[in-house]
């Protein structure tokens, strides 16, 4: 039914925590888990890409304990989701940084990568240790003095720094959970034309419902990328 590319900041767990007195942990924990209904409901409405924001590059600066219990999450989430994304025809891939990430982790998210790598159905990409500004730096630096490049390169330079195994393209529709509208350093080339969606609930109660009133919400859009609206359209 819609062949779009949908990011989403996933934004509110340590709030969602916090409000009912439990350590943010906990929200992360609750968010996970509200990851796969997302990615289900995605799925079945038969949206192309699916990219979600789980860690930034400025997510380091968060407490050490923090910081590891998104890890050890993001690691079980690819150990256990894994075969699930197999059945439902899913390919994974894990898009920003490496280096920074224990070895663990990686050989975790090389492994989810390889088994679902033939997967035809939607392409759910995590972003992980990810900045866009870090991203289009690199990329630019890549491009080095290639007078040549124009924007369907430099995407290609920047699906190579971002580790992206199939170009995503451009964001169709980005959602923001947790009631702040900002973009947080996600994406900032691919959402260009981006149609902005912002939810007042917290990631963790965003689920089916919420994706599907953003969806709504696009389908009602009319997108003209600087044109002017076709007569009857
Ligand atoms: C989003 O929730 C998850 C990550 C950034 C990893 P937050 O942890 O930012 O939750 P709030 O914004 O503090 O409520
Ligand atoms: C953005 O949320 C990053 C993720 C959802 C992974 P943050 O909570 O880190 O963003 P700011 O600090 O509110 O801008
Ligand atoms: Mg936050």
């Amino acid at each position: 039914m819609y062949n779009l590319h949908v990011a989403i900041i996933m934004d509110g767990n340590g709030r969602w925590a916090q409000r009912r007195g439990l350590p943010r942990t906990a929200g992360h924990i609750e968010g996970a888990k509200a990851v796969n209904e997302v990615v289900e409901t995605a799925a079945r409405a038969g949206i192309r890409a699916l990219t979600l924001y789980a860690f930034s590059a400025d997510n380091w600066g968060r407490p050490n304990t923090e910081v590891a219990a998104l890890m050890r999450l993001l690691r079980r989430y690819l150990m256990t989701e894994t075969g699930r994304c197999i059945e439902q025809s899913i390919r994974i891939n894990i898009i920003g940084r490496r280096d920074r990430l224990s070895q663990s982790l990686v050989h975790a998210i090389e492994q989810s990568e390889r088994l679902t790598a033939s997967c035809t159905g939607m392409h759910l990409r995590i972003a992980v240790d990810y900045s866009a500004q870090y991203s289009i730096v690199e990329a630019a630096r890549r491009a080095g003095a290639d007078l040549d490049v124009d924007s369907n390169r430099f995407q290609e330079l920047l699906d190579e720094v971002d580790h992206s195994a199939a170009p995503a393209g451009a964001v169709d529709l980005l959602i923001r959970t947790g009631a702040e509208k900002r973009l947080s350093d996600f994406l900032l080339w691919q959402c260009a034309y981006a149609e902005l969606f912002f939810a007042d609930c917290m990631w963790p109660e965003f689920g089916e419902s919420g994706l599907r009133a953003a969806l709504d919400y696009y389908a009602a859009r009319q997108r003209r990328f600087g044109k002017v609206a076709e007569a009857g359209s």
